[in-house]
């Protein structure tokens, strides 16, 4: 059974990919998802505010009141001990031990100075680097446009200090989705990833206090993912990873049948252990082999929307088929 596939221009064995998470922080994790069929893994990210602490402790400059705030102390107190020294470690440590692609992850919500840093990416080792661009719309003072511009001053300043490929992990909030996630592909970046999770806020009625949501997928959560893959993979200029949702083989082969290139697993590894990678491979493999495929190629896409169908009459004509019925 031939499961290769290439993504960001990296040949792979597999389009199952462990995303980026608590979980590829550890080396002994990625050899465990490597021997399970990993096609490629995703080292858990650093984060803006780590890169730009460390730029300025070693310039000596950090100060409380810099516009960093409230992440400011929290990352003081967790990043004293050289956390990004070890980051690149950790990368250089996988590149020696892995043969799979390693992929390194930045988690950024503004333009800074930070984004000299990414060469230590690249110097480390990693094959590609996906930037995780947690831009969410919360300020009443942003627009589309200030988020647009951001995304592209950042993408073309990268590409400017990097040359491994670039893939951009984006939220589920666009107003104008599929027209900014074109215009996204057309950007010089090899790979849209589709979607981040964003962490949900949650009140505590007892404590009267703010506390956080569970952070991991539920199988239902895959839909939204589904949805903008089949519109959108035949209609950008670069792969699509899809993200959010996928928690079993039947759901690897749904995305890819919507057009996705490789799919990002986290929360079902957190389930299920890091093991649960070759359940999901061997799903994959036993779907093809039921079905007569030999090759991704072969289905990759056949439920998409076309690339000349309009999506909007593809998804009104789904729901009145369901809806005009009940
Ligand atoms: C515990 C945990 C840690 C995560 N850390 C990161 C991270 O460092 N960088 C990142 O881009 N995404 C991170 N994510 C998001 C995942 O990569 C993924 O986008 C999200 O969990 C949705 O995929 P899933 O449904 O397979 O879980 C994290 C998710 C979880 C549950």
């Amino acid at each position: 059974m031939d499961t290769k596939t290439n993504y960001l221009g990296l040949e792979i064995d597999s389009p199952i990919i462990a995303g980026s998470c608590g979980l590829t922080n550890d080396i002994s994790n990625l050899e465990k998802l490597e021997a399970a069929g990993a096609g490629a893994v995703i080292i858990k990210s650093v984060f803006e505010e780590q890169i730009i602490y460390d730029i300025k402790r070693n310039l000596s400059m950090m100060a409380p009141t810099d516009n960093y705030g409230m992440s400011y102390e929290y990352i003081a107190s967790h990043v004293a001990d050289d956390s990004l020294g070890k980051h690149f470690d950790l990368i250089r440590e996988a590149k020696k031990r892995l043969h799979i692609p390693v992929i390194g992850s930045i988690n950024c919500y503004s333009f800074e100075n930070w984004m000299t840093y990414t060469q230590r990416f690249q110097e480390a080792g990693c094959d590609a680097l996906e930037l995780n661009m947690a831009i969410l719309p919360y300020e009443t003072t942003l627009s589309c446009e200030d988020v647009e511009r951001l995304f592209s001053d950042i993408i073309n300043t990268l590409r400017k200090s990097v040359n491994i490929p670039i893939s951009i992990k984006v939220s589920q909030n666009f107003t104008d989705m599929a027209n900014f996630m074109q215009r996204l592909s057309w950007m010089n970046v090899n790979g849209i990833t589709m979607f981040n999770k964003a962490l949900n806020v949650d009140i505590d009625i007892d404590k009267l206090e703010l506390t956080h949501a569970p952070s991991l997928s539920n199988p239902d959560d895959i839909y939204n993912t589904l949805r903008w893959v089949a519109i959108l993979s035949k209609k950008l200029r670069c792969d699509i990873s899809a993200s959010t949702g996928v928690h079993s083989a039947d759901d690897v082969v749904k995305m890819l049948l919507a057009g996705a290139g490789t799919v990002q697993v986290v929360s079902c590894l957190y389930k299920n252990g890091v093991d649960y990678m070759r359940t999901i491979n061997d799903g994959l493999c036993s779907w093809m082999t039921a079905k007569g495929y030999d090759s991704i190629s072969q289905f990759k896409g056949k439920l998409a929307v076309k690339a000349n169908e309009q999506s909007s009459l593809f998804f009104r004509t789904q729901f009145m088929k369901h809806f005009a019925q009940l």
